[in-house]
């Protein structure tokens, strides 16, 4: 198992937590690689009856590792990538998901709370998809389900102009349960959730999320944007975004 990333199983429940605070748990591919074979393992074991993300630190997560951004965009990556193995397992999940969002969620740290059937949040958390600022477009079904939550101006004003909610604004607009003021209570609101739920019918509670979200439709929705964001991601735009991030400079795109 990566350092980065702690997957544990108690008492029907897999938590799986985000440990790489000194880089606000900003997600490499194999941090992804862990994840998504987690997922795979709760949706196949019958003995795990709900799946809780969480974050080590004063951050959920930061989204995707800037640096593994930049090594895909100049093409010197290698080997096989993860996070669409991941999105796909959150998008067609039988089983419930639970987030408890201990603080800053970027990118896919906030869409992939769309997926999830349960979150907790700190009021204070701040939830941004930046992702036109880096030169790319929504993924995880975003382009859709954002919209959805926020209503179309709010969600466009996120996407394009970085626009941020905050955890508060979250429970407001139905993209969170409840907001604490600590990251504690929001992680044990969490887990008494999951407990909660380890307890409902099985069946019955798989019935009722196929019934709530059409996991196929977003999976397709996923490839669909997916396309758009590798194009992207090699673009000159998105070069120049992950090199101003490094730089610790603003992104010039002034017409010139
Ligand atoms: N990828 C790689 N490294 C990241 C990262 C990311 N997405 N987000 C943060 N980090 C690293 C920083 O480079 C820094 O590393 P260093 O200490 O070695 O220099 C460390 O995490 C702390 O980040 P810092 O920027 O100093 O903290 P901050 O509190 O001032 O800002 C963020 C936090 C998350 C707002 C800011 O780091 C940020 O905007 N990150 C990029 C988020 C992003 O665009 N993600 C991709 C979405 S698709």
């Amino acid at each position: 198992m990566s350092a980065d990333i702690a997957v544990v199983v108690a008492d029907h429940v897999m938590e799986i937590t985000f440990t790489r605070p000194t880089k606000k748990n900003a997600l490499s591919n194999a941090m992804y690689g862990v994840w998504a074979d987690a997922l795979e393992q709760a949706e196949a074991d019958p003995a795990i009856r709900a799946v809780l993300h969480t974050g080590e630190g004063d951050a959920f997560t930061a989204g995707n590792d800037l640096q593994d951004f930049m090594q895909i965009a100049s093409g010197t990556a290698s080997g096989p990538r993860h996070v669409g193995r991941v999105l796909q397992n959150l998008a067609r999940a039988q089983k419930p998901l639970i987030a408890a969002v201990n603080g800053l969620a970027v990118g896919v740290g906030t869409t992939m709370l769309l997926h999830c059937d349960l979150v907790y949040i700190t009021a204070s958390a701040k939830l941004t998809t930046p992702f036109v600022g880096l030169g790319l477009v929504p993924e995880a079904a975003s382009s859709l389900l954002l919209p959805q939550a926020l209503g179309a101006k709010r969600a466009y004003a996120m996407f394009a102009l970085g626009e941020a909610i905050t955890g508060a604004e979250a429970v407001t607009f139905g993209l969170a349960n409840r907001a604490f003021d600590t990251a504690a209570e929001a992680r044990d609101a969490a887990r008494a959730a999951a407990q909660a739920l380890v307890n409902r019918p099985p069946q019955a509670l798989a019935h009722t999320k196929a019934l709530m979200r059409d996991g196929e439709a977003l999976g397709a929705l996923m490839l669909k944007e997916g396309a758009l964001f590798e194009q992207q991601l090699r673009s000159e735009e998105a070069r120049e975004a992950f090199t101003a991030f490094m730089e610790r400079r603003p992104a010039p795109y002034a017409p010139g």
